[in-house]
């Protein structure tokens, strides 16, 4: 080019901006996402569905998944140290930070302290080790996976994990599968209040005591198999109300959780379920419909457990 053919808009500098701000355009609509945030009680932000990966092979298979979910729009992962995929997770979202230039605070990270590691210091050592697995500096969230039955064991746990908070390993703290009883113990002893509890809630099964009890702490509710596993999706009620939306079961128990203000956690390795999923909530049921699922039922857990869970 000619020196005389330089013009503002050919200028190298121009050039260059424009391709700085064509790479910062493509970083920044690659991590934008059409899925609503919520405020935690300690002023931080949870996107409100989540890729679980319960029974998720430490592999290729979920690493595609998680990729396929991200790029659909998903950014949260409900991984834990029990699901044994930590380092497919970690590997799956550096590979799609890496393809996408988005950042590491645009994907939100969950993991939990498994049964056998309860207790002040075997907390610090497993939250230590999940890290490693992920090969992430700190997660977004972190959560006792199920309550020890020893009360000074499950309060040294709380304690280590309200001191990782501090150390910033962890950017919020909360439990899982704890019962109102638990909650309650926890209040009177800890310094941070959890930000959340993960349970198992869907229409099949509401535990309306546990989340009012949750609700009125400012303690988030994260409702877990939130297809009941693919176990009610025959069921009549759902279906009529399905075919009314002209979408799917699966469609109407995810948007009923959300409606709750609850964050969901459907889980799945197929890239069209991923997808579909993730198109729940861009309708709202009426509030007729939403009594009548609300009258489905209250305490019918898919995963075998009460307050306690194996998963
Ligand atoms: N904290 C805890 O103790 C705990 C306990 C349980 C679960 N969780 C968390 O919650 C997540 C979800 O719970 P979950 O895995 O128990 O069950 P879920 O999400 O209720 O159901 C998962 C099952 O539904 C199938 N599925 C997914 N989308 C579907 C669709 N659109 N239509 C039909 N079937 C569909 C999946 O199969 P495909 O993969 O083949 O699609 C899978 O078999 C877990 O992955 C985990 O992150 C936590």
């Amino acid at each position: 080019m000619s020196p005389s053919a330089i013009t503002p808009e050919t200028s190298p500098e121009h050039w260059i901006f424009a391709k700085k701000a064509a790479v910062q355009n493509r970083s920044h609509s690659s991590s934008a996402s059409s899925v609503a945030s919520i405020r935690l009680n300690d002023g931080n932000s949870i996107p409100q569905v989540a890729l679980g990966v319960y029974k998720a092979p430490n592999g290729q298979e979920t690493e595609d998944a998680i990729i396929a979910a991200l790029d659909a729009g998903y950014r949260h992962i409900d991984s834990a140290a029990r699901y044994a995929n930590e380092e497919a997770c970690g590997r799956a979202i550096r590979r799609w930070l890496e393809k996408t230039g988005a950042r590491r605070e645009d994907v939100f990270v969950c993991s939990k302290l498994w049964d056998t590691d309860h207790g002040y210091e075997a907390t610090f050592r497993a939250l230590c080790s999940s890290l490693d697995r992920f090969g992430l500096d700190y997660l977004d969230l972190y959560l006792i996976h199920s309550p020890a039955e020893d009360e000074q064991k499950r309060l040294q746990s709380w304690r280590a994990l309200e001191t990782a908070q501090e150390m910033g390993m962890v950017k919020s703290i909360g439990v899982s599968n704890f019962g109102a009883a638990h909650i309650e113990n926890l209040l009177q002893n800890a310094t941070v209040v959890p930000a959340v509890n993960q349970v198992e809630i869907h229409p099949f099964c509401q535990r309306e005591a546990l989340v009012e009890l949750c609700n009125k702490n400012g303690i988030k509710i994260e409702a877990y198999s939130p297809l009941a596993r693919g176990h009610k999706l025959e069921d009549p009620t759902i279906n009529a109300i399905a075919e009314k939306y002209g979408k799917t079961p699966a469609q109407i128990l995810l948007n009923w959780n959300a409606s709750r203000g609850n964050v969901v956690l459907p889980k799945s390795l197929n890239a069209s379920r991923i997808q579909s999923n993730l198109e729940s909530f861009n309708f709202q049921l009426s509030a007729e419909d939403i009594r009548t699922i609300n009258a489905l039922g209250s305490e019918n857990y898919v995963t075998g457990s009460m307050h306690k869970s194996d998963d």
